[in-house]
């Protein structure tokens, strides 16, 4: 037991993956592991993030399974309400489908599909007005640790969101610390690292609100079953989010039941 009293998750980030019938798959064996082993809920949250078209089915899907499993959007528009904005789905539309839970601030979609600071914020605001339950991203660059700036930018992401959160809004901020570096590369930060990192974003959050010591704060980067428990044993790492190894059933229930027995 790491002594905190914040619950972990366990997010499987799906990412532009997989085929439908794999994803099937993937979520009945996910279930028959739990229905022999259960994690229980109070152990754990566990959620999936599949791709958008998917979001509904999945949820379906995991109606029935012995526990409750959030289904997580992956991405939201920086626009709200409904409108002319093709190709987009709101905050208010997400909710609209049930859908309570969704990442924003994703390294990929900073790095790679051109999400600004000033559009992160105004998804992060939407997704907040919805009453969307946000699992906001940041990570440095491995130039950037390389440059001993990697506390600084990962403090400045969140400073970046402080303006559009409001007081009471804190308690529906989930943090994801991902270095990007670690992200798909086999490379995980040790855990010594990311617990230093994470105690980090905890004094950080503290000084911006006084919910900041019961805020969940997440791993990512190259998680799997054989670094979970040792990630998992660190006092200021609150879970993960887990994309290559969520995509198999048998090592997302693994990383999950290491966070559950751990914490
Ligand atoms: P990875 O991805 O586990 O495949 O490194 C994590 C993420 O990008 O959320």
């Amino acid at each position: 037991m790491s002594g905190s009293t914040i619950k972990p998750w366990v997010v499987g980030n799906w990412k532009m993956n997989p085929v439908q019938s794999n994803a099937q798959q993937l979520i009945e064996e996910f279930k028959q592991l739990l229905q022999q082993n259960p994690i229980l809920e109070e152990q754990c949250q566990i959620g999936v993030a599949p791709i958008s078209i998917a979001l509904q089915h999945v949820q379906q899907q995991l109606a029935d399974a012995n526990r409750s499993i959030l289904t997580v959007a992956q991405d939201l528009s920086r626009f709200a309400g409904t409108g002319a904005y093709t190709g987009e789905v709101s905050a208010e539309l997400l909710k609209d489908s049930s859908i309570e839970y969704v990442l924003v601030g994703h390294s990929e979609r900073r790095e790679i599909l051109g999400d600004t600071t000033e559009v992160l914020k105004a998804k992060v605001q939407n997704a907040l007005n919805a009453g969307l339950t946000v699992i906001y991203c940041v990570g440095e660059s491995l130039e950037q640790r390389e440059a001993g700036q990697a506390e600084q930018v990962v403090l400045q992401q969140i400073c970046d969101i402080t303006a559009v959160v409001k007081a009471d809004d804190w308690r529906n901020i989930v943090i994801a610390y991902e270095p990007i570096w670690a992200i798909g590369t086999g490379k995980t930060a040790s855990p010594e690292d990311a617990q230093m990192m994470h105690a980090k974003i905890r004094e950080g959050l503290s000084q911006i609100t006084a919910l900041g010591a019961s805020i969940a704060i997440l791993y990512g980067g190259s998680v799997k079953p054989e670094n979970a428990a040792d990630l998992a044993n660190c006092p200021d790492i609150n879970g993960a989010l887990v994309g290559g190894a969520s995509l198999n059933a048998e090592s997302f229930y693994k990383i999950a039941e290491a966070f559950a027995n751990t914490k």
